[in-house]
């Protein structure tokens, strides 16, 4: 299992390559990334539309694999992992936040945030009690019952971090979190993010958005499946 430590770096990503579709019709959304991330981060990617941002993600966080290089989470090889352990390690120590929620319809705030405890094997009672805490947390404690549809896009964003924290994750990955959200709900969400990374998670973001990138302490550019500038400031 993966040891999270202090003086590894949680993210060590090393001549990353990803090329979908077969031969004749690829796409090389990566073309060969490097970078490292250490526990307690917060850093931003940004880079225009289609330059590998999300395939990036998605490779941090497990739900993608590498077309070649090499990538070390928690000091080791996750290509060594098998599906099971990635799932495990994903479930524990990775929250993801996606840009359009992913949460299930006609299902309760409460059932969609408590999913990964069932999965993780915590006794229903509870799955309930500490998914109630973390959506009073979030500010939701009035919209525990309420389903996906009968909330605003920022309560539902609200939610599905709620579910990224169920688990006291490392990690939190977010592609885009407040790119379907007015003004004043991407701000809320904002500063759950801020705080999050305050208490020592580490974060790592899409975004668009200069003022959104603004929270973080490192902005790492994407163009063309490359990684073209990287600066972090304190
Ligand atoms: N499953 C896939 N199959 C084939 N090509 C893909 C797949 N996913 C992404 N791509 C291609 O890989 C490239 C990078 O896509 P990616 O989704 O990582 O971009 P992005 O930076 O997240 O863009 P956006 O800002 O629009 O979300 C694009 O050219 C895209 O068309
Ligand atoms: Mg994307």
């Amino acid at each position: 299992m993966a040891h999270i430590s202090e003086n590894i770096p949680l993210i060590d990503i090393r001549g990353v390559t990803k090329v979908y579709g077969a031969s004749g019709a690829q796409t090389h959304a990566l073309r060969g990334v490097d970078f490292v991330i250490h526990p307690g981060e917060f850093a931003a990617i940004i880079g225009q539309s289609g330059s590998g941002k999300s395939t990036l993600m998605n490779i941090i966080g497990f739900l993608d694999t590498v077309t070649d290089g090499e990538y070390h989470f928690a000091g080791q090889d996750v290509t060594s992992f098998s599906d099971e352990e990635l799932a495990l390690i994903r479930n524990k120590e990775i929250g993801f936040v996606f840009q359009s929620f992913n949460l299930l319809p006609r299902t309760t705030a409460v059932d969609n945030v408590r999913m990964p405890l069932a999965y993780a094997g915590v006794p229903e009672i509870e799955q309930i009690q500490r998914a109630k805490d973390i959506l009073t947390m979030v500010g939701l404690k009035d919209r525990l019952t309420h389903m996906p549809n009968q909330l605003s896009g920022g309560q539902q964003q609200r939610v599905a971090i709620a579910r990224a924290l169920i688990n006291n994750p490392s990690l939190i990955l977010a592609d885009e979190p407040t790119g379907n959200l007015d003004s004043q709900s991407g701000k809320d969400v904002m500063k759950i993010f801020d705080d999050l990374n305050k208490e020592g998670h580490t974060v790592i973001l899409v975004t668009h958005e200069k003022n959104i990138a603004a929270h973080s302490n490192r902005v790492i550019e994407v163009l063309d499946g490359s990684i073209v500038s990287d600066d972090k400031r304190k």
